[in-house]
């Protein structure tokens, strides 16, 4: 039975859904696939990286990403920081030659996330991220009935992506609204998972024309991040 040793950077929201995943896709599919060894958690915030040892059983815990991604006990880097932090965790872990699931975006700017996939191509490793709506066995239906043929040319896809998460005024600020940490707002947090189940049934999109708003314009932008995110 092969043993996956997954080191964790970022326990936050994403960083406990990963977690839970690994143990679930072991029930689902049996230990042939590997079984998943909480080996490290890295996390700036001291006491979310100890209670993801207390909770999931993580072996070691940091506060430093950088001993995580050069630990050579570690097999699997599990990327779930706020998205400005991907690409540098990202790189160190490919050079190190660690497989990579990276949460969504893979980074901030084309030109990085082809540089990362460049280089797990050439490290021969796994880089995979996060688009996880493309495994929701609908889609997954509705792609092979689509590449199939069966349901003809198809002319048309609509879609939507509903989440009122961050609807309540009464929320602290959080990176998710500092546009130097998420890199994008709302329309690239999630209408970015709505473009990747439209990319796996339909193909690539050959063209964009878009019309957009902010239903309630706020400016951040002076915002000292680094404030924000301690
Ligand atoms: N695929 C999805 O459906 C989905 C859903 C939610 C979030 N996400 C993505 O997951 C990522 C994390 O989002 P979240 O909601 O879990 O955020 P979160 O704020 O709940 O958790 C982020 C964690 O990272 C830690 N952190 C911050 N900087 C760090 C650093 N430099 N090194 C180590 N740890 C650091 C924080 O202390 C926190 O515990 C984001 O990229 C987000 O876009 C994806």
């Amino acid at each position: 039975m092969k043993e996956i040793r997954i080191g964790l950077v970022g326990a936050g929201w994403m960083g406990k859904a990963h977690s839970s995943a690994f143990l679930d896709a072991q029930m689902l599919f049996g230990p042939d696939y590997g079984t998943a060894v909480f080996e490290m958690v890295a996390d700036t915030n001291e006491a979310s990286a100890k209670e993801a040892q207390h909770k999931i059983g993580f072996q070691r815990v940091t506060t430093d990403w950088k001993e995580l991604v050069t630990d050579p006990d570690i097999d699997l880097v599990d990327i779930a920081t706020p998205n400005a932090f991907h690409y540098e965790v990202a790189k160190a872990a490919l050079e190190n030659g660690k497989n990579v699931y990276c949460e969504k975006p893979l980074s901030i700017s084309p030109e990085e996330s082809k540089e990362l996939a460049q280089l797990a191509k050439e490290k021969g490793v796994i880089n995979y991220v996060g688009f996880n709506n493309t495994m929701n066995p609908a889609n997954a239906y509705v792609r092979e009935l689509v590449q199939s043929g069966r349901l003809g040319k198809i002319m048309r896809f609509t879609g939507t992506y509903d989440q009122d998460q961050l609807l309540d005024e009464s929320l602290p600020i959080i990176w998710r609204h500092i546009n130097k940490l998420a890199g994008c707002g709302a329309l690239g947090d999630l209408g970015s998972h709505l473009l990747s189940v439209s990319q796996f049934i339909m193909g690539d999109i050959a063209e964009v024309n878009a019309m957009a708003t902010t239903v309630f314009p706020k400016d951040l932008r002076k915002l000292d991040p680094l404030k924000w995110l301690m």
